[in-house]
């Protein structure tokens, strides 16, 4: 990902850096405004990992910065197979889950190529207070909205019945 970052940086550049390190090693040179965290909490596998990964991205904030990102929907844990296989997605897990389980993803594109990852489950109540014990005044969880021109589009009707990702936003 970091290569083919680069790649598209060297082609249309933004002026971005990139590095890579384990997220709860990572110091930033000055206090950031923003941080954005797209699939990667869901890669803690226990409190204290998840907890030292809050904590890097919490340091790394000037106060009043905002730790912002999608996560897989803990609040929802995956129900078994079945609704989601339209949108291209194979969520299962055991049933119920429990602290550390394996949340294993089957991810099909639209050209048909398939890739797997894994996850691991832990409850919302270990987020929540994952994000206080590391010290941010606020937490919030934020529901998915579909984009203006497909609202009212009953395709997704599913998909938000049972949103298996959730967005998040954490302020130091
Ligand atoms: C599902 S990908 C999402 C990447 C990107 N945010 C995106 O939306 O395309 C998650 C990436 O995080 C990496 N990762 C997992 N645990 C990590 C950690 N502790 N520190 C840094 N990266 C990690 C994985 O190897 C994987 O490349």
């Amino acid at each position: 990902m970091v290569r083919r970052a680069e790649e598209l940086e060297k082609r249309d550049p933004l002026g971005c850096a990139y590095r890579r390190s384990d997220v709860a090693d990572f110091r930033a040179p000055e206090p950031v405004d923003v941080i954005v965290a797209v699939y990667s909490l869901g890669y803690s596998r226990t409190a204290e990992q998840l907890c030292r990964f809050c904590q890097a991205c919490y340091d790394a904030l000037r106060p009043g910065g905002r730790f912002v990102g999608l996560n897989d929907n803990v609040r929802n844990p995956p129900p078994g197979t079945g609704s989601l296989e339209k949108y291209g997605l194979l969520r299962t897990c055991a049933q119920p889950p429990s602290e550390g389980d394996v949340i294993q993803w089957t991810i099909t594109n639209p050209d048909g190529r398939r890739f797997d990852l894994q996850n691991f489950y832990l409850t919302r109540e270990t987020y929540e207070n994952a994000f206080r014990a590391t010290g941010f005044s606020e937490f919030r969880w934020v529901d998915l909205q579909l984009q203006p021109s497909e609202r009212g589009n009953p395709f997704w009707d599913d998909f938000l019945a049972q949103a298996p990702i959730v967005g998040f936003a954490a302020t130091r």
